[in-house]
């Protein structure tokens, strides 16, 4: 490329004043038909706001005649100069994954080039000419149509099905919201018994994986061993590709799964104590066998009531990447195991399965609550995150964790004590030393103070939660089936321009 950015530049850029909001700068890329905005303030460029902006700003409840697009545009974004070549705003645009860049002269703003320009120059053809600017991460991206729930994260709600998913919590069993999710309708207390005795006998080990566990067991993390045993349950079974089987054999395969998975985490959380495993018990719900298996030890109702509604709330919670994954991998055709597999792998993730053994162990550190203030200050000064702090979506309470610290409370107890002042603490230094960020706490801070109090071992923390969201996946996977088409996404090409000649070796 030796063109220069001003011959590819559009000029005059459009621009919008500092002060417009978000509806009136919508409505001025729609008429002028562009992808992006420059914000202007006394002459000088301060900001762009693109479609991708946008987007996101759609993803939440905002209302966009009151949104200054001062809160929602990229400040200060990178320029590029009217006499630089087309390979210097390509770099900028391909380095930073931006689309747009505005073009100065001396300062002056006097055009804006887009990656389409680029690709104009270099004759190569977007993927697809309706191609649209999509966020980073898929942020707010709406990829699919499920009726298993969603979240609002403006106002720190979600709901499974048509139910607040706190209220299920607060008042069901895990099998009835389980039917729930699977059949789309709550039993009636005949129905949830047959349902929860119909489980409970599904929930031993086959014998090909109970023979190879040990040695499943005896490397990696417990959720390492879970995806290398679900692999093994699929292969053992003999489950055929999702596309060759009907939705009845499906929702047996997924039953299946659900109630074998904490067995197989338990297992593994023994043997690689060198502990015997401990066979399931029928007569048991969900959570107080998943904590017989674990201990060996039929634990006291308030415990097995607090991991019950702890699982509930962790069952599904959106598109989150493990239910995506599954969805993905689903939509193949490929068998259920590789699905579960999937999003298992992606729950691993510590971006994703998080870790609310982390907040407890920021407890363990502070030790004690007259430290917590310059604890928490100093951790924000140095930048480091506060663990079970902050979410992605909610920007206001975490309805899980205000659940949980209901339950943890009434569990009682010194940790719930001390948990609750560092939260205090928390929040306010959060607060003042960062602003308008909008964080609280989330569900990993009391999942942790509740399970420790249950006798859950930390190590078992993520995997405690992949039983519960197995359900949801399973779930996901189902729906997906239901309806399906090849996921199969577009990637828009950002690398040197081809075709360039093959050196020669
Ligand atoms: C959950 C999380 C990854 C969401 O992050 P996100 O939506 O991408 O938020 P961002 O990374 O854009 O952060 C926005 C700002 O808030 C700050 N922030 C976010 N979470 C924070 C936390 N827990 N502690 C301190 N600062 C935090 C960031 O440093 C950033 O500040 P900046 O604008 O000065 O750079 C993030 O809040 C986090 O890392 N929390 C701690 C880990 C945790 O609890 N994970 C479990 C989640 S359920």
């Amino acid at each position: 490329m030796s063109t220069a950015v001003q011959d590819l530049m559009s000029s005059p850029p459009v621009t919008c004043p500092a002060d417009a909001t978000l509806a009136e700068a919508t409505s001025l890329m729609d008429r002028r038909q562009i992808g992006s905005v420059v914000v202007t303030d006394a002459g000088g460029v301060v900001g762009i706001l693109t479609e991708r902006d946008l987007l996101r700003a759609a993803a939440t409840e905002i209302d966009p005649h009151a949104e200054p697009v001062l809160r929602w545009m990229t400040a200060d974004p990178d320029v590029v100069g009217v006499d630089d070549e087309v390979d210097a705003a390509w770099s900028g645009l391909t380095h930073h994954h931006y689309r747009h860049l505005p073009v100065v002269d001396h300062g002056d703003l006097v055009g804006v080039v887009s990656m389409r320009d680029l690709l104009t120059v270099a004759q190569i053809r977007p993927a697809g000419e309706a191609g649209a600017d999509v966020p980073r991460g898929l942020e707010g991206v709406v990829v699919a149509e499920t009726s298993i729930g969603d979240v609002r994260g403006q106002q720190g709600f979600y709901h499974y099905r048509q139910y607040s998913a706190v209220d299920l919590a607060a008042s069901r069993s895990l099998e009835d919201i389980w039917l729930l999710l699977f059949d789309g309708a709550l039993p009636d207390r005949g129905r949830a018994r047959d349902f929860a005795a119909q489980v409970a006998g599904l929930r031993a080990l086959p014998p090909v994986l109970a023979g190879l566990l040990p040695a499943v067991a005896a490397t990696g993390s417990p959720l390492d061993a879970l995806r290398t045993a679900v692999s093994l349950l699929g292969a053992e079974s003999g489950w055929p590709p999702g596309l060759d089987i009907d939705a009845t054999e499906r929702r047996a395969q997924a039953l299946r799964l659900c109630a074998v998975v904490p067995t197989i985490l338990t297992a593994v959380h023994r043997l690689r104590r060198g502990l015997a495993p401990i066979p399931p018990r029928a007569d048991l719900s969900f959570a107080a066998n998943y904590l017989w298996m674990l201990s060996g030890e039929e634990a006291p109702p308030a415990h097995v009531r607090a991991v019950e509604q702890y699982l509930i709330l962790t069952i599904d919670h959106g598109f989150n990447a493990s239910t995506f994954t599954a969805r993905v991998i689903a939509s193949t055709g490929a068998d259920l195991a590789a699905a579960i597999v999937g999003a298992i792998g992606a729950l691993s993730g510590p971006l994703h399965g998080g870790a609310p053994s982390r907040a407890l162990a920021m407890l363990d550190d502070i030790g004690s609550p007259d430290r917590a203030e310059a604890w928490i200050r100093d951790a924000v000064i140095r930048g480091d995150r506060i663990m079970g702090f902050g979410h992605r979506v909610y920007k206001t309470d975490d309805p899980r964790s205000v659940f949980l610290r209901g339950v943890a409370r009434s569990l009682g107890g010194d940790l719930v004590d001390f948990a609750e002042q560092v939260e205090h603490t928390t929040v306010e230094v959060l607060a003042e030393l960062k602003p308008g960020r909008q964080l609280y706490t989330n569900v990993e801070f009391f999942a942790g103070v509740v399970m420790h109090t249950c006798g859950i071992p930390r190590d078992m923390f993520t995997p405690t939660f992949a039983c519960s969201r197995t359900i949801g996946w399973t779930t996901h996977v189902m729906e997906q089936a239901a309806d399906n088409r090849l996921i199969r996404p577009a990637a828009r090409y950002a690398g040197p321009p081809p075709p360039q000649p093959v050196p020669a070796p």
